[in-house]
């Protein structure tokens, strides 16, 4: 086969990963764990062709020669770094991209297993998501569905720094209700946000030294389906995290005040006895995480106490990253 279409669902990390160990195999300085996402999806073809460099073609618009490099990294990493053939690769998201929706996560994992089945070759997951890291750490942890952990690992090469799922999509029935704050592209990438915050934070080590800790809590927490402790962990690491942007010099904040009116409600409709927890990653866009039957009171409470949000979308949890027919 030359050509192939694979699926990805982007994820949300319950526990977050902000730093690399290793800027040129992307390896993270700490384990994170994630939600992978049902409604959303990134759906990418790869197609080999001889001759011409490769081309991207990313919600109908073809991309520069940056954001196609990253792309072609990932293809070599396909090709194991031997000779190969150029590819166009047609990528489209049904969700705003780049906006702190994890878009690249899903990208990745699907471009991955789209480039190694046009291909032709037999790829087990494990490795697929060592490649996809390469192209975005968190696109780790979208090859499953599901419940995700995400190794740090300890090789220099990286070999056992991948995703590794924790429990199925049918484990525990929750919600993630996203608060679109905004739908445009981050004025900071997460590449550069993180490199500013090891470079200037000086909260960095205690956000490293601390992160363990938080994995392997959520793990407890999930294996018994403890939303309570599950909601405090990720309330935790968000805020650890959001602490170290913001204290960068210059600052990384990604905060909106409709985010911040947000995180109010769901502290309101706490204090109401409702199980909700918040959790924002490289934007400004409120996840709450919440059980099936308080999904629409925690909708109703956003969109009435959130004024400007853009949408409020309720999302189920999603299933593994998969190829596509024909
Ligand atoms: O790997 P990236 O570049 O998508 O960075 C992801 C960083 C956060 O979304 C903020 C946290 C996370 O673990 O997904």
């Amino acid at each position: 086969m030359s050509r192939a279409t694979a699926l990805a669902h982007p994820n949300i990390a319950l526990v977050k990963y902000w730093g690399k160990r290793d800027r040129a195999l992307n390896l993270p300085a700490v384990p994170s764990l994630s939600v992978t996402l049902d409604g959303f999806s990134t759906t990418t073809t790869v197609s080999y062709a001889e001759g011409g460099p490769d081309r991207l073609v990313l919600g109908g618009v073809e991309r520069g020669p940056a954001e196609t490099a990253k792309v072609s990294r990932v293809l070599d990493l396909v090709w194991s770094g031997g000779a190969r053939p150029a590819a166009t690769v047609w990528s489209e998201n049904n969700f705003p991209t780049a906006a702190g929706l994890a878009s690249s996560s899903s990208a990745f994992a699907a471009l991955a297993l789209a480039a190694a089945a046009a291909a032709g070759q037999t790829i087990d997951r494990q490795r697929l998501s060592v490649i996809a890291r390469q192209g975005s750490g968190s696109a780790a942890r979208s090859l499953w569905g599901g419940f995700v952990e995400w190794r740090l690992g300890e090789r220099p090469d990286g070999l056992d720094s991948h995703g590794l799922p924790l429990a199925p999509a049918g484990h525990w029935d929750l919600r993630l209700v996203v608060a679109l704050v905004s739908d445009q592209k981050k004025a900071v990438g997460s590449t550069d946000g993180m490199t500013r915050t090891q470079e200037s934070c000086p909260l960095y080590p205690g956000w490293v030294q601390s992160a363990p800790q938080d994995v392997e809590e959520a793990k407890a927490a999930l294996q018994r389906r403890d939303l309570g402790a599950l909601g405090r962990v990720m309330e935790r690491s968000t805020n650890k995290m959001h602490a170290t942007m913001i204290a960068t010099e210059p600052s990384v904040r990604y905060w909106r005040p409709a985010s911040v009116a947000a995180l109010e409600v769901v502290e309101g409709l706490r204090a109401e006895g409702t199980a909700a927890y918040s959790t924002l990653d490289a934007g400004p866009n409120v996840k709450v995480l919440c059980g099936a039957a308080d999904a629409e009171r925690v909708a109703g409470a956003l969109r009435a106490g959130v004024p400007g949000l853009l949408d409020v979308i309720t999302l189920r949890i999603g299933g593994d990253a998969r190829l596509l027919p024909g």
